[in-house]
């Protein structure tokens, strides 16, 4: 019997066809939509249990780079989710962190979390789209912690741009983005979003985490000449 002319099967093939395009579309407004379509987006995703691993991530390959480069310092962590970096970076490495997303339902749980962990004093969230976020003071670090899928291609450099304004004299860009698949094939996206970060700024240190199928990237601002600082206007609010 050829069974890929059965009604059920070819019904089947169709319905993955559907849901692969789904996919794909949802992916595509995501990184591309206005702000309030990806907010959406973004709170459905996290009113169900899809992203709930994500709250267990003790011992991330990130967390040596963020501890060595915060310094006991300040972090702004872009696409925070629902607090995993607020509450496992060691509590001693750094003084005080924001957390920014586009979800309110991530945030709220971020939130709780902090505060359940004794945090709340030193970490806060703010709801916003980090393409156009304009943060109120300046970081040692600022980290893309699986995040930076979400800016569109286009615009990595000038998002990097904008947020040199706000790292400190010496201050890090810390991204970690998983560059491969199980298997170990390089995912291209990703992979050419590090591209984009070497050959526009001066890297710092490059780790690949085959276990994690990770890249974990620091480097520094670009053309810091061309950029300057509005240091007074920006002092740490602690
Ligand atoms: C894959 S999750 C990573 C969460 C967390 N950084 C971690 O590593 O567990 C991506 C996060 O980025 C957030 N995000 C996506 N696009 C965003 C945007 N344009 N502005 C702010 N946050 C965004 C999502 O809401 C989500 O929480």
């Amino acid at each position: 019997m050829n069974w890929g002319n059965n009604p059920a099967v070819m019904e089947m093939k169709n319905m993955g066809m559907v849901r692969r395009g789904l996919t794909k579309c949802s992916s595509f407004l995501k990184s591309y939509g206005p702000s309030n379509l990806k907010r959406l987006l973004w709170d459905k995703e996290y009113s169900g249990d899809k992203w709930d691993f994500a709250d267990h991530t003790i011992g991330d390959c990130v967390y040596s780079h963020l501890e060595k480069h915060a310094a006991n310092g300040s972090i702004l962590d872009l696409g925070c989710g629902s607090g995993n970096t607020g509450t496992e970076l060691a509590a001693d490495s750094y003084t005080r962190y924001v957390g920014v997303d586009i979800s309110e339902a991530c945030l709220s749980k971020a939130a709780k979390r902090s505060q359940e962990s004794g945090r709340a004093g030193k970490n806060s969230f703010e709801c916003g789209d980090f393409v156009t976020y304009t943060p109120s003071q300046q970081f040692d670090v600022i980290l893309f912690r699986e995040s930076m899928y979400h800016v569109p291609m286009g615009k990595i450099t000038t998002v990097l741009d904008h947020y040199s304004k706000y790292l400190k004299d010496g201050g890090t860009f810390v991204v970690r983005m998983k560059t491969a698949d199980p298997e170990g094939n390089i995912k291209q996206r990703p992979a050419a979003m590090i591209g984009i970060i070497e050959e526009n700024f001066p890297v710092v240190e490059k780790c690949e985490y085959p276990q994690a199928a990770s890249t974990v990237i620091t480097f520094r601002p670009q053309r810091q000449s061309q950029n300057p600082r509005p240091v007074a206007a920006m002092a740490e609010r602690n």
